[in-house]
């Protein structure tokens, strides 16, 4: 894996858990996945994760949403959004999704995430067999002309510095396991889409 050990964690043993990954698996009927939702600024990435959210639990499975608002704002409230910082926000939220699935919950993230390298960082975190990535594919042009926040027209006026799609890059995924594009569908049916996908996949039952 990418990150370094600190020495105090290369001193630290795991100690034996008495109850397993499948004992909590039986206990709620599920197994822990994340679905990793990448996409610009005004892509539709909440909304997508708040339906998927609301299918779900309505359909008996216990999941959460991940996303700026109970990241940044407290976990990753010293991170901006530098390169560097972006990449430390990404790895915290891997590791953060990891332990929810090991604890059997089904984690929605919904962040920007436009580094390939960090994306694939946060697979080997969570583990391929438990990744979904999903990639909310909305053309800049549509993220910039729904400006729902009014970030991009400041980030054209240079109050922004380094903004996502307009003075920062966005990798699109190239192997991603869903692509849905919230141009051309709704977030009930990209939200179906989705969880059609995960029951092919046999990750919900
Ligand atoms: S990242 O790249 O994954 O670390 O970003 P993320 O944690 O998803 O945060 C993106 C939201 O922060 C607001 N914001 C910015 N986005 C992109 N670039 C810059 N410079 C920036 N500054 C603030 C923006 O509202 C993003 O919200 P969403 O929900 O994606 O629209």
């Amino acid at each position: 894996s990418g990150h370094k050990k600190s020495p105090v964690s290369q001193n630290i043993v795991k100690s034996d858990s008495l109850v397993s990954v499948e004992d909590r698996q039986k206990l709620l009927g599920q197994t822990g996945a994340t679905i990793w939702l990448t996409g610009l600024s005004g892509s539709g990435k909440s909304t997508v994760a708040q339906q998927l959210e609301k299918e779900l639990t309505d359909q008996g499975q216990l999941c959460y949403i991940l996303d700026g608002d109970n990241v940044r704002h407290g976990l990753n409230r010293d991170l901006g959004f530098s390169m560097e910082d972006r990449k430390e926000n990404i790895r915290r939220i891997a590791e953060v999704a990891a332990l929810m699935n090991e604890a059997g919950v089904i984690v929605i993230t919904s962040f920007i995430s436009p580094y390939i390298s960090d994306r694939a960082s946060a697979r080997e975190v969570i583990g391929d067999e438990s990744f979904i990535e999903v990639f909310v594919d909305t053309p800049l042009e549509v993220c910039e002309q729904r400006d729902p926040k009014g970030l991009y027209k400041k980030a054209r006026a240079g109050e922004i510095q380094q903004f996502t799609g307009i003075s920062d890059p966005y990798e699109a995924p190239q192997d991603a396991e869903i692509t849905v594009s919230t141009e051309d569908l709704s977030p009930e049916a990209a939200s179906k889409m989705i969880i059609g996908d995960l029951k092919g996949r046999g990750f919900i039952g």
